[in-house]
């Protein structure tokens, strides 16, 4: 079975990688940090006695060939990107469990029909160009010219940021990966939340994956000094965004379901004693029910209007993502419930509000997601954590549900 030391001791040593001073890392896509994190797992691919390539997007694979090499294969897969500040298990441990299924299957000489794949994709966490999963849009032919064309806060663009990577922009259409070729795609990753530790389980069953809708707004009002200017003559930018962050956060929190997030502001110029005369805000709206998530959408565009009216602000809205929520599908969910029961882990579904790479590939196979319990439900943050136990227990059942898929 499974060797959790093994997979515990090469997430510490993948959490070296970008790691800040107060114990959060930092690996963006394209930098020197995601590059480091990619060697290294080529390195733990190439122990395990995987045949590792990496495609034209940066995406990194480890294959390990079945009875017939020319059946479609099982992909599992994570990232080793990070958020600014972020923690050691969003991505990695999915990436590492999938190295060490393979690595555990090459030892004890399993031999499975299928041949079975692990990778790590290119930029699952948006955290640079504000645009994530870019190396699984890429996998599925959906990462646009104008995609590319997304900017990080110095004006580096993806292109750019490729092209200094050493990668081919202009080459993109050769990660595309046809249907044909993929059986089924598995990915473990922490839940980030807080369901499993309050069902007092170490692994979850996803039933689908959120659907995210990324906007950025810009506010323009007038500049002006602070001293001079009395309070009804103002065109206060920022002051008509305050109000719309609590537009945002009560038309979501109505729902019950939706969850809305203002996660970045600019404001300018920037200076104590200058009226703000522009503001830039961030939204990022989550629902597993897309006409949910966009009903609010719409009430927030229309009560952000009226906000800006009575303030004369000009107000407009730029769409940077846009996805509909992924459901998992039935049979793997049920290989995964099985694979709990032989472990004597009571299956549990839960729905996933983060974003994965599985949105994209479900595009190319079915698609099917194990959580591992989150300490705290903590995530996006140095204290994210999940217990060795638990991350080999995850290990376990991602191993079961390879060795049934991979058969299939
Ligand atoms: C990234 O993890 C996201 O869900 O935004
Ligand atoms: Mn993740
Ligand atoms: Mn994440
Ligand atoms: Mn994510």
């Amino acid at each position: 079975m499974v060797d959790g030391g093994r997979l515990w001791k090469r997430l510490s040593e993948l959490a070296e990688i970008g790691k800040q001073e107060d114990g959060g890392v930092a690996r963006l896509s394209f930098t020197k940090e995601e590059r480091a994190a990619k060697d290294l797992v080529a390195s733990y691919m190439q122990e395990a006695g995987l045949s590792v390539r990496e495609d034209v997007a940066g995406n990194l694979f480890g294959r390990r060939e079945g009875r017939d090499p020319n059946v479609p294969a099982v992909l599992i897969g994570s990232h080793v990107d990070s958020v600014l500040n972020g923690g050691d298990f969003d991505g990695p441990l999915g990436v590492l469990g999938g190295i060490e299924v393979l690595q555990t299957m090459n030892e004890e000489g399993v031999e499975t029909e299928r041949p079975v794949e692990v990778v790590a994709f290119t930029d699952e966490e948006g955290a640079r160009f504000s645009l994530g999963m870019i190396g699984s849009r890429a996998l599925t032919g959906t990462l646009s010219p104008e995609d590319l064309r997304h900017e990080d806060r110095d004006g580096v663009s993806i292109e750019q940021a490729m092209r200094d990577a050493g990668l081919d922009p202009g080459k993109i259409g050769d990660a595309v990966r046809s249907p044909d070729s993929l059986a089924a795609y598995l990915e473990l990753h922490i839940e980030q939340g807080k369901v499993l530790e309050g069902e007092n389980l170490p692994v979850g069953v996803v039933t689908g994956i959120a659907g995210p809708a990324w906007l950025r707004l810009s506010f323009t009002g007038e500049a002006g000094h602070a001293g001079t200017t009395p309070m009804g003559a103002r065109r206060d930018a920022l002051a008509a965004a305050a109000e719309v962050v609590g537009v945002v956060e009560e038309e979501a929190s109505a729902t019950g379901s939706t969850v809305g997030t203002v996660g970045q502001i600019e404001a300018r110029p920037g200076g104590i004693n200058i009226i703000p005369g522009g503001v830039e805000l961030s939204l990022d709206l989550r629902d597993i029910d897309e006409a949910v998530r966009d009903g609010v959408e719409g009430r927030i565009r229309e009560r952000a209007g009226e906000v800006c009216g009575r303030r004369g602000v000009a107000l407009s809205f730029e769409e940077l993502q846009r996805l509909p929520p992924a459901p998992c599908s039935e049979e793997i969910r049920a290989s995964i419930a099985a694979a709990c029961e032989k472990e004597g882990i009571k299956p549990h579904s839960l729905p996933s509000g983060a974003g994965h790479d599985g949105m994209h590939v479900a595009e190319l196979c079915p698609m099917g997601m194990i959580f591992v319990r989150s300490k705290d439900g903590i995530s996006h943050n140095p204290k994210e954590w999940s217990s060795r136990e638990d991350c080999e227990a995850g290990c376990k059942i991602l191993y079961l549900t390879v060795l049934d898929l991979a058969e299939r």
